[in-house]
């Protein structure tokens, strides 16, 4: 009984502590590089929330706008968002539709173009589940829409069906080497550069937001990416021709738009995937050619 009533004191004394330890305890924050001693108090904010309706992709859906009140900044954008959910259950509305799911950067579902850019002004490397309210002002009006591109369909409100990716990688964004019994780790040497660009380009997580910040809705740093993390490793190298063309041809049929080199996928990547990756494609594609 005892040592319940301490933990109870200290979990009461915890939850009252400040900003910086609160600002610690979020290690998932990514959206501000501030030091600690330069991290202020949390604070409350007020601000009016327009997000984008639209009820299945043949709708041509509007904005409603939602005045928040006293949200702390220290709030997850997606946990504004469930305030809001809950405020409009309450008061016996629709809740606002949108997709989400680890809500810690590594899934690409919380799909959401915030004041026209896609995961919001976070800095690089962060996705919407990243982004904090203190981001924002009080008396600011944040507009949150949907992907916008024709290869990604709106489900409902600003969740869309990004099932053109799953059909990309299915036309050739794997390995089919039998591999038999486990083998020693070492048996295939690969030089730890190649390693590294490999898993860089394996963390693509697939959100789609490089295809919706394209003037074309081009998917080449997806599909580039996808291609990379294969092309760089000797056991992707067996299949390396035929996935290519595959996933460049999926591409093609499913809609995407091509590259035009305006790095806009690059800025708004949150997980820094570069063009390098497009012009590797580029290099598989004419080896691929080359060698029929
Ligand atoms: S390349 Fe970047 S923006 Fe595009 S799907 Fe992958 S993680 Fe998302
Ligand atoms: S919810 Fe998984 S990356 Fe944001």
């Amino acid at each position: 009984m005892e040592a319940v009533e301490r933990f109870d004191k200290l979990f009461k004394e915890e939850t009252q502590l400040t900003r910086p330890v609160a600002f610690l305890t979020s290690p998932n924050d990514q959206t501000t590089n501030l030091p600690n001693d330069q991290i202020t108090m949390a604070k409350n904010i007020s601000f009016t929330i327009k997000f984008w309706r639209q009820n299945g992709p043949k709708d041509a859906g509007h904005f409603d706008s939602y005045e928040m009140k006293d949200i702390p900044d220290d709030t997850s954008f997606l946990e504004m968002l469930d305030i809001l959910n809950e405020c409009l259950i309450n008061e016996g509305k629709e809740p606002f539709v949108f997709d989400h799911d680890c809500r810690e950067g590594i899934c690409g579902m919380c799909s959401l173009y915030i004041n026209g850019t896609p995961h919001g002004k976070t800095e690089r490397g962060a996705t919407t589940c990243q982004l904090y309210m203190r981001r924002f002002n009080d008396g600011d009006v944040i507009t949150v829409e949907p992907w916008r591109s024709a290869a990604f369909p709106v489900i409902k409100d600003c969740m869309v069906d990004r099932n053109a990716f799953d059909k990309i990688i299915q036309a050739g964004g794997y390995t089919t080497i039998r591999t038999g019994q486990a083998q020693d780790a070492n048996a295939i040497l690969i030089p730890k550069e190649d390693a590294d660009e490999a898993m860089d380009c394996a963390s693509c997580i697939g959100c789609g937001a490089c295809v919706a910040a394209c003037k074309n809705g081009s998917a080449m740093l997806f599909v580039s990416s996808k291609v990379s993390q294969l092309a760089l490793l000797p056991q992707g190298r067996v299949e390396a021709a035929r996935r290519v063309k595959n996933m460049i041809a999926k591409m093609d049929e499913l809609g995407f738009g091509n590259c035009t080199n305006t790095r806009a996928c690059e800025a708004v990547c949150p997980k820094n995937e570069t063009i390098a990756n497009i012009a590797r494609l580029n290099r598989e594609m004419i080896k691929a050619k080359l060698a029929d």
